[in-house]
């Protein structure tokens, strides 16, 4: 069995039994089938997976802001310049940083930045069962797996960031940790099965934030803890900044509350407890362009004259991170 089909059945084991169980199957058949006969570089990516070299990693780090997987002795025969191009033909690496076997993979993105806004703040993740919409490589999932969860269970549609978690995951087998190629949408009614779901940096992706939201609420058991991340208009109005076209270049932006309007938004969904734990300027310390991105990064999305502007001169990137808890 390919490693693309295998680890589509391990993740749907994992659930567990329950009446979601056929439609999950036939759409997990239908997407397996999709990927392989996708685009050319969906090809050549799960072709570069077949070839990626069967490693045995002497040390992990999980713990640390630096995900670590492996050490350069663990590479044996393989050279690593034969391992830097290897990983080379999966950028864009926007999740990390990442050491692996002793490459250090300076992804667009310090994702540690975002996890210590909220490590203190949240449930303790061990033994519970966790759900990642929008895992991207499984930055946060592997992160997560070092506290000991039941599950730890990622959604991430977009292939190319998908097979990153596949080729990751090939070196860490981590047992709790699962991912499915789905959109939050696809994802068949699975009322209450989680303890705890992170939806970070997907909300201003989604055209109906309530209905995202409501769905949110229906996967969290009651007292189940949502943790949210998304983009924010500054202000305390209960007001919405909906772009006409393009915000900071991207084409599927669609509504940016106020945390005060997004607090409303989630009593409304069926959350109680909301509160605010950060609200931070996306800085270049945070959001960079590096060897490992092959496309634009956030100077190029900031206003050549005015940096608290995008180029299309809505307000510049701000980021906010709430919790709240299911009724
Ligand atoms: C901006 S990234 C955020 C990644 C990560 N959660 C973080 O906070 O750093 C958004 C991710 O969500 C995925 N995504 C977009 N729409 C989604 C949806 N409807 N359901 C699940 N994932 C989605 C994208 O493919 C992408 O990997």
């Amino acid at each position: 069995m390919t490693v693309l089909m295998e680890t589509l059945q391990n993740a749907a084991a994992a659930l567990g039994s329950g009446s979601w169980q056929p439609e999950l199957a036939a759409r997990l058949e239908q997407r397996g089938a999709q990927l392989r006969h996708r685009d050319g570089n969906v090809r050549r990516l799960l072709g570069r997976l077949a070839e990626a070299p069967r490693l045995q990693p002497s040390r992990l780090d999980l713990a640390a802001g630096r995900v670590v997987i492996g050490a350069p002795e663990d590479l044996g025969a393989w050279p690593q310049a034969a391992l830097h191009d290897l990983l080379m033909a999966f950028r864009p690496w926007r999740k990390g940083p990442l050491r692996l076997f002793g490459i250090d993979v300076d992804s667009e993105w310090r994702s540690d930045l975002k996890w210590n806004r909220f490590k203190d703040h949240i449930a303790p993740l061990a033994g519970r069962r966790i759900l990642d919409i929008g895992s991207s490589c499984g930055y946060y999932l592997f992160r997560m797996a070092a506290h000991q969860p039941d599950l730890a269970l990622g959604l991430e549609p977009y292939p190319p960031f998908f097979c990153q978690y596949l080729l990751l995951q090939g070196w860490l087998r981590q047992p709790r940790v699962h991912c499915l190629p789905l959109k939050l949408e696809e994802l068949p009614a699975m009322d209450g099965r989680f303890d705890t779901v992170f939806h970070m940096g997907v909300l201003y992706h989604q055209r109906s934030p309530h209905d995202a939201l409501n769905r949110l609420a229906s996967l969290l058991r009651p007292g189940g803890e949502l943790v949210l991340e998304t983009l924010v208009l500054d202000g305390e109005d209960d007001l919405a900044l909906c772009p006409r076209n393009r915000y900071a270049k991207m084409g599927n932006v669609f509504f940016l509350p106020t945390v005060p309007l997004l607090m409303t938004w989630l009593q409304r969904a069926g959350f109680q407890r909301v509160r605010c734990l950060d609200k931070s300027w996306t800085t270049a310390e945070e959001q960079r362009r590096t060897p490992w991105i092959n496309t634009e990064s956030l100077a190029d999305f900031l206003h050549p004259a005015d940096a608290r502007r995008t180029v299309e001169g809505y307000q510049a990137p701000l980021r906010a991170v709430l919790l709240a808890e299911r009724r």
